[in-house]
């Protein structure tokens, strides 16, 4: 293990030390670090290879982590802005409540900013935003308390969501079920369990022995490096496909279930979540195997009407010619088109698994209805 003294950063490199790593699956997603106001997060971009432990202490590099994909999936994106958002806000240094709440609100703005499509960015933030307003008669010190007492019940809380999910998705599945899953919903992509994965988890501890195909999740192979990798070390039956063989998967009739987490879930259903994900499901169509759809309420945004209204991230174009490659793949200068996410109609979605049960159509009754339940 090397460690940055100076930034307190504790890198893990070598693959030869894997054996005496931890597994992978023992590490904190996203935590906060009360002793020197830090967010800690696994970086991401270097699994498998590399466990690397990263500290965030600026606007600015909690911004660049979220952008970069160093943290991602929708639930911990929300958690890491939650830690961010406090350790900037515990930054500020007034005791003017007016004051406070205008260089609170400038972070919040830029932190919001850094990713567009998965709402619980927003509305994490937002959260915390709603501290400040409910508690503006207190001292700006009892405010940042109750900040972070937020932030951590906001990651407690996508634990125990996380596990609901799970329970409400292993009603759907038989033992030996074959599972297709998208992108990485894993515990990677939260706190605990993940959400795609979590009736996955939850089987594999009750010997369900499901045999779960990862689509590799072209451009940035979370698929590959992510999810293969996180339930390979939970000791999931799993098998690495490429994103174009779901198809001859479930010609073969290997897929029972295909199970995706979700970046944000309009009012009637629709779904924006990896790109890929849309084709995915119409192929599902195809075969007959049923598509749910694993996330938390804090994915559903009811204020957007349909899928046409989710704001769509579009990525650079390196990341399709060259950046996973030993040597540039497309030609120099070629034009890309590179959307990080697309809309999975409501049509081809079975149910909308959260932790509050699973919705059904018609989606713009079933998912208001969850809004006034609390776990
Ligand atoms: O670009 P990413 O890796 O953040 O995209 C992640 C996904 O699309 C996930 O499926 C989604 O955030 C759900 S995570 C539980």
């Amino acid at each position: 293990m090397i460690v940055d003294e100076e930034r307190k950063i504790n890198v893990h490199l070598n693959i030869a030390e894997r054996p005496t790593m931890k597994n992978i699956l023992n590490y904190e997603t996203v935590a906060l670090d009360e002793n020197d106001n830090s967010v800690i997060i696994i970086d991401q971009t270097k699994l498998p290879t590399d466990v690397v432990i990263k500290k965030l202490y600026t606007a600015q590099e909690i911004w660049e982590a979220i952008y970069r994909l160093e943290v991602r999936g929708a639930p911990a994106i929300g958690v890491a802005a939650a830690f961010g958002i406090y350790i900037l806000a515990n930054n500020i240094n007034t005791s003017d409540y007016a004051e406070f709440y205008t260089g609170f609100k400038k972070q919040k703005e830029y932190l919001n900013s850094s990713r567009p499509t998965a709402v619980n960015l927003a509305w994490a933030l937002n959260r915390m935003e709603a501290v400040c307003d409910a508690n503006k008669h207190l001292a700006v010190t009892e405010i940042k308390e109750i900040l972070r007492q937020e932030a951590n019940t906001i990651k407690t809380e996508d634990i125990e969501v996380c596990r609901r999910i799970g329970e409400h998705g292993l009603t759907l599945l038989k033992p030996g079920d074959g599972i297709l899953t998208h992108c990485n919903a894993g515990q990677l992509a939260t706190c605990k369990y993940g959400t795609a994965t979590a009736p996955i988890y939850l089987g594999q501890e009750r010997d369900y022995r499901f045999r779960v195909f990862a689509d590799e999740t072209r451009p940035l192979l979370q698929g590959a490096r992510l999810t293969a990798y996180e339930l390979m070390a939970a000791g999931v039956d799993v098998t690495l496909i490429c994103d174009n063989m779901s198809a001859a998967v479930m010609q073969k009739g290997l897929v029972q279930a295909v199970l995706v987490g979700a970046d944000r879930i309009a009012l009637n259903g629709d779904t924006a979540n990896k790109i890929g994900t849309a084709v995915l499901a119409a192929v599902a169509k195809q075969y007959g195997v049923p598509v749910y759809v694993c996330a938390p309420t804090s994915t559903i945004d009811l204020n957007t009407k349909t899928g046409a209204g989710i704001p769509i991230e579009e990525r650079p174009a390196c990341e399709v010619t060259e950046m996973w490659y030993k040597n540039r793949m497309a030609p120099k200068n070629i034009k890309v088109f590179n959307p990080s996410f697309d809309v999975t109609s409501n049509e081809l979605i079975a149910g909308i698994i959260t932790e509050h049960g699973i919705a059904r159509a018609p989606f713009t009754e079933s998912l208001p209805a969850f809004f006034c339940l609390s776990i």
